[in-house]
């Protein structure tokens, strides 16, 4: 037998400034396969920055960060030669979900879904297609793929961001704040959707403000304070029992 687990995500020593601002000051965890991963905190504490780093869209000044089977790595501003390399297969492996859907308008939902295999992975328009129908199905969107973005409504849109992001049959699913930008009443079938991915087994990292997905449904929370992760458990802990007081003082406007 291995050791202990391989953990899916690790972090160490992330730091990241915009300028003399510090959005990330020395960020270190790891997220264990098939989690659901939940990090919380003030605006502006650094949570985006963090998860941009961790799918290669921003540039990490320095630290280590190793996603599925890709090593991002960066010591007195050195980059790695095959960088290009490494993000093309952190892409296939990574699935990313905004808050602000970000899907292609003039393409239809079936179409959206489809794209990603087919420019990533060069996977034929046939095969590409069969697995959107596939995962379209599983978020509820197989009456739908003919539609639009424009035509449906914010959860079923996001529901098809989703979607987009499954079609590469991702190791790994973050999420900005899928939620944010969505009717309250439409908010439950895009939780639904990342509960049924935790039961599954799909491993996720979550930027939410929603408290009670966040207590019911994550294995573990982060909670961020100014560019550092201050608090760190399961949830029973860090909403019943937080240690930091900068925790409980974010906490308390949740009540
Ligand atoms: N591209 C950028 N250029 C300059 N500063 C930036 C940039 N992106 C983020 N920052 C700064 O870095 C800090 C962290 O921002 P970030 O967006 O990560 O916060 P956040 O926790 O996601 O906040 P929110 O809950 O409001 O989304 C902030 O002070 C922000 O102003
Ligand atoms: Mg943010």
């Amino acid at each position: 037998m291995e050791g202990p687990a391989r953990q899916l995500i690790t972090v160490e020593d992330l730091r990241k400034s915009f300028g003399h601002a510090e959005a990330l000051r020395g960020i270190s965890f790891s997220v264990t396969p098939s989690s659901l991963v939940v990090i919380i905190g003030p605006s502006g504490c650094g949570k985006s920055t963090l998860l941009r780093c961790l799918n290669g869209l921003e540039l990490f000044d320095s630290g280590r960060v190793h996603i599925a089977d890709v090593t991002l790595e960066r010591h007195d501003g050195t980059v790695p030669r095959d960088l290009r390399h490494r993000l093309r297969l952190l892409r296939e492996e990574v699935g990313m979900v905004f808050q602000s859907f970000n899907l292609f308008p003039h393409m239809t939902v079936l179409a959206n879904a489809a794209k990603a295999p087919m420019v990533v992975k060069g996977m034929g328009r046939d095969d590409a297609e069969t697995r959107a129908r596939a995962v379209l199905a599983k978020v509820g969107l197989s009456d739908r793929l003919d539609y639009y973005p424009s035509q449906l409504s914010g959860g079923q849109q996001q529901r098809a961001a989703i979607a987009r992001a499954l079609t590469m049959a991702p190791k790994v699913m973050l999420y900005d704040e899928p939620t944010s930008s969505l009717d309250p009443t439409l908010v439950h079938e895009v939780l639904q959707i990342m509960r049924q991915l935790h039961d599954e087994g799909m491993t996720q990292v979550v930027v939410t403000h929603e408290m009670r997905f966040a207590r019911d449904a994550a294995d573990r929370i982060l909670f961020m304070h100014e560019g550092l992760l201050v608090e760190e458990g399961p949830p029973a802990e860090v909403f019943g029992a937080p240690r930091d007081p900068r925790t409980r003082e974010f906490l308390k406007s949740f009540l």
